[in-house]
């Protein structure tokens, strides 16, 4: 065990300083812009969108459509020119353009160009590698460590430049370790700190304990959606509510609101 308290996952090289201290900072101090989400009324509660360098986190149960909130967000930023890298870990990257689709988001058109969809296959692979490399001890496709050197290498090589990133589930990087998924956030945060990236992940929603499951990621988030529904069971049906619990630097609304996923549409809020 390193003095850091994480176990033998812990890569070789250690974080420098340098590595921490974000690239043309004072830049995006004077523009702070906001990311559209693809989903006019939410731009509105949100003045406009997410602000540009923040990470947002999108919580909820399964099924709740976070998923599908993050492929809006994403199409979203790519017509307006972004880099999007949309790590999923979730779903293989061929089942997302379709559920995409569905929605009639043409996330296709931009793959390999200014998307760049990472899944569960290609974060094996790379963890091999670097195994086999010597550059990490344990070839762990889940840890913190290693998807930020996937990322800082990714972005180096296609020159991406404070791209959008979601990590969709972030919480499966702390699945066997729920209590470290604050200290794992925020080790991936100083991480990626260098690319300037504005990050969207999930956090999966334990249904057990009514809490999002593992402990504090969300004191890292800058924003948080909540996306919850009502009992099934009592109401027969699917009713769908969300809420933006806190957006920093945003005066945002803060009411809940209802909305449906459908055909063709994707997220719709009433
Ligand atoms: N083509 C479609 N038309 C209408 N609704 C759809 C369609 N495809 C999926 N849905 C709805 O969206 C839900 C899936 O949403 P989504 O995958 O975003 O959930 P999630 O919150 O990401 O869940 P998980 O935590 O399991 O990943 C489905 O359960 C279904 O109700
Ligand atoms: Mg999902």
């Amino acid at each position: 065990m390193s003095k850091g308290g994480v176990p033998k996952e812990e890569p070789i090289d250690e974080i420098e300083e340098e590595e921490m201290k974000p690239r043309r900072a004072k830049r995006a101090r004077r523009e702070r812009l906001r990311l559209p989400t693809g989903i006019e009324k939410l731009d509105k509660f949100l003045q406009g969108g997410i602000p540009q360098g923040s990470w947002l986190f999108i919580a909820g149960e399964p099924g709740t459509g976070k998923t599908v909130l993050c492929l809006h967000i994403a199409h979203a930023c790519l017509r307006d020119g972004m880099d999007v890298i949309y790590v999923t870990t979730e779903q293989p990257f061929r089942d997302l353009l379709e559920q995409a689709r569905q929605f009639d988001l043409d996330l296709a058109s931009f793959n390999k160009d200014t998307l760049h969809v990472v899944d569960i296959f290609n974060l094996y692979e790379h963890a091999w590698d670097v195994r086999k490399n010597g550059r990490m001890k344990v070839a762990d496709p889940l840890n913190p460590d290693h998807l930020a050197m996937y990322l800082r290498e990714l972005c180096q090589k296609e020159g991406l430049e404070n791209p959008l990133i979601v990590i969709d589930s972030l919480s499966a990087f702390w699945v066997d370790k729920p209590a470290m998924a604050r200290r794992i956030t925020y080790r991936l945060k100083l991480r990626l700190a260098r690319l300037r990236p504005t990050v969207i992940g999930t956090l999966q929603y334990a249904v057990t304990t009514g809490s999002s499951f593992g402990f504090g990621a969300e004191h890292i988030a800058d924003g948080i959606i909540m996306l919850w529904m009502d009992d099934v069971q009592r109401a027969s049906e699917i009713r769908r509510h969300g809420i933006i619990k806190k957006m920093r630097l945003t005066d945002h609304y803060r009411k809940v609101f209802d909305y449906d996923i459908v055909e063709g549409k994707g997220f719709v809020i009433r």
